[in-house]
């Protein structure tokens, strides 16, 4: 674990350029009022630094480094470049990214910045560098905030640079001979067979279909070449800083950057998260995204970066969080394994876009139930020093790819309302709602100690991986796959043979068609153990090879034929999921394996209640979070100690609404 994280750190991005100096002290003093003990500085910052070009001032961030500094405050010094000063693009216009159907994109903004540009790269490279030089001993500096939320706004350009781009980028790939490019995007097709490299463009604006590998390759060369961005920016850090790690912030599920690569390239995984307070299902999607922090970072301890503390202001509608919403939720995150509970920004602004943003420091200051719910949760985070090393352990694993995900949204599908977060969710909920702990795994990536393995539309799958599956289920494993999964390779040709050839085996069975759905199309399906449940979306039709139905479909000319199928397989069972199934039939269906695979929940609690466990070698931490608006009581397997109110419990607890308790049993 690296040393920021071993106790829990409180703060958030702070932005003293925005205020004049007058403000600095009552930010410091507020700071430690709060418990504030790390903040992310200089994130926007560029402008100010270097207000014409190699015309560099520090000597306001030497101030607040060194205030921060004698106030007990860390920081997460950002590297200053997500977003370049207007000088950048008057001078250097191509430095603006250009839109799929050629629009350039100004500055006036933010992250206007062509990823290929070598004027925006000199420029960050050159204040990166001056950045870790200066403050390379300075006391307050622990870690390093690598520019911010990559490809946030601009996730692709398509310029003519960019293209010659990604031509030497295929090259990489491909070799030289562009028969094997032709080969591999399928171009035998509508004529798109291509003579020489420099044909080649990215997927701009065209009459209709673009080619679906190019716009595939595309997208795995956008990702890249905005990592390239981030790999300059550490390796400079890494060369005059070497101790100090480094992050860039991510987003979630966020569809344009691969984070398994990304975060393969980082020290520490850190994530921005928005639920939206007026949804109902907002804190599972967000506890989806903390699961998949962990296991980017492999289960090491991860940061909140960005949180609000009250509402944002960038939706149509901003819905604040109710009075304890903002504890209850940053709790969460702590649970599923965050060792930093942050916020943007420190103090809100006062002019610009983001004025209506909350803040730690409200534009009300301190008399405002803001500003004491976040005095409140810093002094609590004090007391939780311990839990520190403690790690969520889960045995169950989804199979979660970028690459899969990537093509199997690319248009011309069965269906185009197969949307890889939604069936992914499909399967996370349930599996939530009963308190069951779960990783996200890359395809290909060990499943030691999983027991149950789900792989939910897996389109893409890479050769090798029916082999591994194979061995995971004969050594004793449960899988779970979902219907429109192992259709096609890494260049998205189709595995033929039968639907999905490369799991054709493990699964005992044959889909002979796709059978999506009409618009407001239902069916349903009746199960072995004489339960009904809505399908919605798609079904199989399956041919059975040594798979036993579980499920049969209710209507339609596939009507009685298997819906959901279990198959042995070794000392293992692998089950098929033929149609996107209702909640409640997801909720069937996966107690049914999580009970064979011997998968439970730490301990039961009401409904509402979410469960989660943080262990090291010689304690368990159970988080007890009530996302209810009533009381609840939840009984205890044995005495526990609440860390947070420092009561003890002998054999039940009651937690208020969105009450929380971390008890040491
Ligand atoms: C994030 C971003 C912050 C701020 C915040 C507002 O996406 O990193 O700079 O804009 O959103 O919610």
């Amino acid at each position: 674990m690296h040393k920021v994280l071993d106790h829990l750190r409180y703060g958030g991005d702070y932005n003293p350029d925005q205020w004049p100096e007058s403000v600095w002290q009552e930010d410091m003093e507020l700071m430690q009022e709060s418990g504030v003990n790390l903040v992310s500085l200089a994130i926007f910052s560029w402008a100010r630094i270097e207000r014409r070009p190699g015309e560099y001032d520090f000597a306001w961030l030497d101030t607040i480094m060194d205030m921060l500094h004698a106030h007990g405050v860390g920081v997460d010094l950002a590297t200053a470049t997500a977003s370049p000063p207007p000088w950048l693009a008057h001078q250097h216009p191509d430095s603006l990214p250009v839109t799929r159907d050629g629009t350039r994109l100004w500055y006036g903004s933010r992250q206007q910045y062509c990823p290929t540009s070598p004027d925006y790269r000199q420029g960050a490279a050159a204040i990166t560098r001056l950045l870790a030089e200066r403050y390379r001993e300075h006391p307050a500096l622990e870690m390093w905030h690598i520019n911010n939320e990559y490809a946030c706004h601009v996730a692709e350009c398509y310029c003519d640079r960019c293209a010659a781009a990604f031509r030497a980028w295929l090259q990489r790939r491909y070799g030289d001979d562009i028969a094997t490019l032709n080969e591999t995007w399928g171009t035998a097709f509508w004529s798109q067979r291509y003579s020489e490299w420099d044909e080649v463009i990215p997927p701009r604006s065209a009459p209709t279909f673009a080619n679906p590998t190019q716009q595939l390759d595309w997208k795995r060369f956008c990702s890249d070449t905005i990592l390239e961005l981030f790999e300059q920016e550490r390796d400079i850090l890494k060369e005059v800083t070497p101790d100090k790690p480094v992050t860039t912030n991510f987003m979630g599920f966020f569809k344009p950057l691969d984070y398994w690569k990304w975060a393969a390239a980082e020290d520490i995984v850190s994530h921005d998260m928005y639920p939206d307070p007026s949804d109902a299902t907002a804190h599972i999607q967000a506890s989806a995204t903390y699961d998949l922090m962990r296991s980017l970072g492999h289960g090491a301890p991860w940061m909140l970066m960005e949180q609000v503390t009250s509402q944002v202001q960038w939706r149509p509608r901003n819905i604040i969080k109710g009075p304890g919403q903002m504890r209850l939720w940053s709790y969460q995150a702590v649970a599923r394994g965050a060792n930093a509970v942050m916020f943007f920004q420190w103090r809100a602004s006062r002019s610009g876009a983001e004025k209506f943003h909350g803040a730690l420091v409200p534009h009300g200051g301190k008399e405002t139930r803001t500003w004491r719910e976040v005095v409140e949760l810093g002094q609590e985070l004090k007391k939780l020093k311990e839990i520190t090393a403690a790690q969520v352990k889960a045995e169950v694993a989804i199979l979660f790819d970028w690459e899969s995900w990537w093509a199997l949204e690319i248009e011309c599908k069965p269906s185009a309302e197969v949307r890889q977060l939604e069936v992914a969710f499909d399967y996370y909920a349930p599996l939530f709602a009963a308190n069951i702990a779960i990783d996200f795994v890359r395809p290909g990536d060990a499943l030691d100690g999983y027991k149950v393995v789900i792989a939910p539309v897996l389109y893409q799958v890479h050769d090798g991986l029916a082999e591994q599956l194979d061995a995971f289920v004969a050594n004793g494993g449960r899988l779970v796959m979902s219907f429109f999964s192992g259709i096609a390779d890494e260049r998205d040709h189709i595995y033929l043979g039968g639907y999905p050839a490369p799991f054709r085996k493990l699964l005992g069975l044959r889909v002979e068609e796709f059978a999506p759905y009409a618009e407001g199309q239902v069916n349903g399906v009746y199960s072995d153990e004489e339960d009904q449940f809505g399908t919605r979306t798609w079904s199989d039709v399956i041919a059975l090879e040594g798979a036993e139905p579980i499920a049969h479909f209710m209507s339609d000319y596939y009507a009685n034929n298997p819906a959901i199928t279990r198959n042995s397989h070794g000392s293992g069972t692998s089950y098929y999921v033929g149609t996107r199934l209702d909640g409640a039939g997801m909720g069937w269906l996966l107690e049914r394996v999580c009970r064979e695979a011997g998968v439970g929940a730490p301990l039961s609690a009401p409904f509402g209640v979410e469960v989660v466990q943080r262990r090291d070698d010689s304690h368990s931490y159970t988080f007890l979070l009530n996302h209810n608006l009533e009381e609840v009581t939840i009984d205890l397997p044995r005495p526990a100690h609440d860390l947070i109110s420092g009561e003890d419990h002998r054999s039940r607890i009651t937690l208020g609404a969105r009450g929380v308790a971390i008890i040491r049993m």
